[in-house]
């Protein structure tokens, strides 16, 4: 059982998904999935919300999280992946939440480890788990509930920023597509990307050109770790051209909401008049963040068969 991208995420999975982040929203218990289980946080690169709210899902679920610190682990002393995963599945373990700066890194771990996995960001490929939470927090602003997705067709969504080296930009911007929004990207040359890569309808090089068109901000992040020096743009003309402003949201339609994934670099992507606004959306995106982590890990606990 994995949950690897939004490409396994169709109408009725994400129906039924959705449909349970809204019940754990408004309360309702988690199930004990995966008491008596341990589950393994294999993160090869930096986290605060993916990594804790897997971890406060794990134990609301009656597991134990067993994380593993690349710096203290024997990975540091050239152990491969796939010989980690098999200490890990000799000692017991039943899930494997995996993050790495390598694409495709979660479905290497899917294919050599046997029990649940779940691609927590792997290099510039996917973050499916962000998606599906974000997706269900604008279901829930537009629609009332986190599984009103019916409430996204025809929105119009500009994804603002470094589209090129972000995962997250490929898993939101496909997956709101895939349920009728209509995404434009808008990002500098040097960080531009295949529309098709997004789900997107075009790409843009200026917010300004989209600024009083779209429903939603999704602001990202510049991924600075990934960006090589022969990529590096001047950050004050970044600043002018895609920095969603309290200057520039007056400018925008009234009810446009603004979403960033996090971490946020303030001043840069967004500056402290946006980050106050009650148009910002980031306080919602955590409040959904474990729900959404506990609602994968139910269903996954399912399809493996461990029961509920
Ligand atoms: N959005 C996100 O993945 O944040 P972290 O890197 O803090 O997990």
């Amino acid at each position: 059982a994995t949950f690897l991208g939004v490409e396994q995420l169709d109408a009725g999975r994400l129906g039924v998904l959705g449909a349970r982040v809204d019940e754990l929203v408004h309360g309702a218990a988690a199930s004990r999935c995966l008491e008596g289980r341990r589950v393994a946080l294999l993160f090869l690169e930096p986290s605060t919300r993916t990594a804790l709210s897997f971890e406060a899902a794990i134990d609301r679920l009656g597991g134990r999280t067993v994380r593993i610190d690349p710096e203290s682990s024997s990975l540091v002393k050239d152990e491969s992946l796939r010989d980690t995963l098999r200490v890990l599945a000799a000692q017991g373990t039943s899930g494997v939440v995996v993050r790495a700066p390598w694409v495709g890194t979660a479905d290497v771990v899917a294919r050599f480890f046997d029990g649940i996995v779940v691609n927590a960001g792997d290099g510039v490929g996917q973050h499916p788990t962000q998606a599906l939470q974000d997706v269900c927090v604008l279901a829930r602003t537009r629609g009332g509930r986190a599984d009103a997705f019916g409430a996204l067709e025809g929105c119009r969504v500009a994804i603002v920023g470094d589209l090129r080296h972000s995962r997250v930009a490929r898993s939101v911007g496909r997956l709101l597509a895939s349920v009728g929004a209509e995404v434009v990207g808008v990002a500098p040359r040097e960080w531009s990307l295949d529309p098709k890569a997004l789900g997107a309808v075009g790409v843009t090089d200026g917010i300004d050109d989209v600024l009083d068109e779209v429903d939603v901000f999704y602001m990202l992040r510049i991924q600075h770790e990934r960006v090589g020096a022969n990529e590096r743009v001047d950050l004050s003309g970044y600043r002018a051209r895609f920095q969603l402003s309290g200057h520039r949201l007056e400018r925008a339609r009234p009810d446009a909401v603004v979403l960033h994934p996090g971490p946020v670099n303030r001043g840069v992507e967004l500056d402290d008049i946006v980050l106050s606004s009650p148009r910002m959306l980031d306080g919602l995106q955590y409040a959904y963040g474990v729900p959404t982590r506990v609602a994968v890990l139910e269903a996954l606990a399912e399809e493996a068969g461990w029961g509920l």
